[in-house]
């Protein structure tokens, strides 16, 4: 198999998931892991093992893990899952998770509405769950949140995402995640903050995580590329949202960076249409409308 030319991370399990208030069945989870690996996704997130209370959707973590692991797939194919505190880890490692996700925001107003604590306090319990999680073999990611704007504090400095992208990386993460909770950032806005990052932090550890809700993020994701960016989070049919930023929607679909890339030339090792296929389906299967473009527009050829 050759490599890919860019790494995708597929988020739709996970962040697609999270803030759908009606029940997705686990199944529907399984299946839809299912479908996303067999058209060549490489990296899934398949879910988290945050405060069921919280995220009462993803409460069904420990079953999801368990198929994945019975089905084999996890030989060829990585599963990270979002893990804030001790208590996640040491569900997610019952449940025998080979990576895990922690998460901080840049600001200090998203952090108390997802976390309940400062983003001290979230990088500290960060800082545990990477270190206990090194030491037992399991891979470590961080993702920070609220890179361009907060909902709760508006415009971030990126000097704050500088701050936390830095303490990922000290703590042993492999790759730090850019979030852009809100989908609110232009190319623009990506080529100023990743000027910042590039004075300390090289392009091969950073990934964006953009979400699309002004319709920007295919532009940042090309423009990210430009400046040496190889790896990126999606969303199968732009599904997805944090229940604590109101009013954004989901990643950029996978759909739409696949066929982008795919038509520069740029190797991604995904099937378009066997994707496109499956963000139809879940779309009908969790009544949302299909946010992919490029799925939709080819679903209908
Ligand atoms: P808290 O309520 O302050 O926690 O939540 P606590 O330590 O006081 O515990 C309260 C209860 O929750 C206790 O149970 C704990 O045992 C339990 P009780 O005694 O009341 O029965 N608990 C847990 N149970 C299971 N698993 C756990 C866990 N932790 C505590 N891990 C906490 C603090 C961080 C846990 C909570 O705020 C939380 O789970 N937040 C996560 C919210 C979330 O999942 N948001 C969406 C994901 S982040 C995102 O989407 C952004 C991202 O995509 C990047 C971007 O786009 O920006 C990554
Ligand atoms: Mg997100």
């Amino acid at each position: 198999l050759t490599e890919p030319d860019v790494r995708i991370l597929e988020v739709g399990p996970r962040d697609g998931l999270q803030n759908i208030k009606q029940k997705v069945d686990t199944h529907v989870k399984i299946e839809l892991i299912q479908r996303l690996a067999a058209s060549g996704l490489r990296a899934i997130e398949a879910t988290s093992f945050v405060a069921p209370k919280w995220i009462p959707q993803l409460a069904d973590s420990k079953e999801v893990m368990q198929h994945i692991l019975d089905s084999g797939l996890n030989q060829s194919i990585r599963f990270p899952v979002l893990v804030p505190n001790m208590k996640g880890f040491e569900r997610a490692a019952l449940s025998r998770a080979e990576e895990a996700v922690v998460f901080a925001s840049a600001s200090e107003g998203f952090s108390r509405a997802n976390t309940n604590c400062s983003v001290e306090e979230a990088l500290s319990r960060a800082e545990e769950v990477v270190s206990a999680s090194l030491s037992r073999g399991i891979r470590a990611r961080g993702v920070i949140s609220c890179i361009f704007e907060c909902p709760y504090d508006g415009p971030t400095d990126p000097a704050q995402v500088l701050a936390v992208a830095r303490r990922f990386l000290e703590m042993g993460c492999y790759e730090v995640g850019l979030g852009d909770t809100l989908g609110v950032g232009t190319a623009y806005d990506v080529e100023k903050l990743l000027r910042v990052l590039f004075t300390e932090i090289p392009a091969e550890k950073l990934a964006g995580h953009y979400h699309d809700t002004y319709g920007q993020a295919v532009a940042n994701v090309v423009k990210s590329y430009e400046m040496g960016l190889k790896a990126f989070d999606s969303s199968v049919a732009g599904l997805g949202g944090c229940p604590y930023a109101k009013g954004a929607s989901g990643n950029v679909a996978t759909e739409d960076v696949v066929y982008m890339f795919e038509r520069a030339g740029v190797r991604t090792g995904i099937d378009i249409h066997r994707l496109s296929e499956t963000g139809d389906w879940i779309s009908h299967k969790v009544n949302q409308k299909n946010n992919s473009r490029a799925g939709s527009a080819l679903v209908a050829r």
